[in-house]
């Protein structure tokens, strides 16, 4: 992402904001409340149009009008909300709004149920080995389940790109910790992961790199092999915006 501004009206969420994710790398992405973490990664998922700025997918320049297009190009994103349709169940979760057809008799499409099911268990048992049953229905999962099918919803499709959004906020310890080791192990696999977590720890503990956000504007990046967690929290807290608009403001505001 180069350059990505986004107001909403009089609110300047983000502005000239530069990303880079490569593959087998894990970019934390950390700021405080209402920074702009969640409205970046929507423009990269295709859910807000920048004003200005480019995504480039494998130095290729890419449009996103919906998150269809940004899921054709590999990137998928876990919400922080968690949109699950609750009375559907485990196996149609993972594949709402992209469900699996086969042509019958030549002409009509059908969802093809078998098949959803048995990959959908697949994809939800490698996540959860506990989690068998995918004919149970989502609202009665717990914050842990419900974050398995969201992230197996996410997984069926291969990406290349994985956005996690807060992946840890309805989630106990332990649950925590077998996200982190997933995190790490969809990493081995090649994928490049965004993370955002106000969990700053998580960060240094799966992270190669981490992206301070303050009031829409990149404070600081550094490689977690040469930061401290100390660093960054003094980074979220009073870091001063970088690059050239980051430099202007800060002379404009010493002269
Ligand atoms: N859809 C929207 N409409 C209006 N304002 C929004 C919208 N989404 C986000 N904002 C505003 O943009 C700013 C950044 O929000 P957000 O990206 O959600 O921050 P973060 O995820 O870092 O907490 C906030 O001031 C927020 O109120
Ligand atoms: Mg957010």
């Amino acid at each position: 992402m180069r350059g990505i501004s986004k107001a909403f009206g009089a609110v300047q969420a983000l502005r000239r904001v530069d990303l880079a994710v490569w593959p087998a790398e894990v970019v934390g992405l950390v700021g405080d409340n209402a920074a702009g973490k969640s409205t970046l990664m929507k423009v990269l998922y295709g859910i807000h149009a920048p004003d200005e700025g480019e995504i480039l997918v494998e130095n290729k320049t890419v449009v996103f009008h919906t998150a269809h297009d940004a899921r054709a190009h590999g990137i998928e994103m876990v919400y922080q909300d968690l949109a699950l349709v609750d009375n559907l169940d485990i196996a149609a979760n993972v594949f709402v709004g992209r469900e699996l057809t086969r042509r019958f008799l030549g002409v009509v499409k059908v969802l093809d149920k078998r098949q959803m099911e048995r990959a959908a268990a697949e994809v939800v048992q490698t996540l959860d080995p506990d989690l068998t049953q995918v004919r149970r229905k989502v609202k009665i999962l717990s914050g842990g389940q419900r974050q398995t099918v969201a992230i197996a919803r996410s997984l069926c499709f291969e990406p290349k790109v994985m956005i996690m959004d807060e992946p840890t906020a309805s989630l106990s310890l332990e649950k925590i910790h077998r996200l982190l080791e997933l995190i790490q192990r969809l990493k081995a696999r090649g994928l490049a992961i965004i993370l955002i977590s106000h969990r700053v720890q998580d960060i240094f503990t799966v992270g190669d790199r981490v992206v301070v956000l303050k009031r829409g504007e990149v404070v600081g990046e550094r490689r977690i092999g040469d930061t401290s967690l100390e660093e960054v929290v003094q980074l979220m807290v009073a870091g001063v915006p970088q690059g050239a608009a980051g430099a202007e403001r800060v002379r404009g505001a010493l002269s």
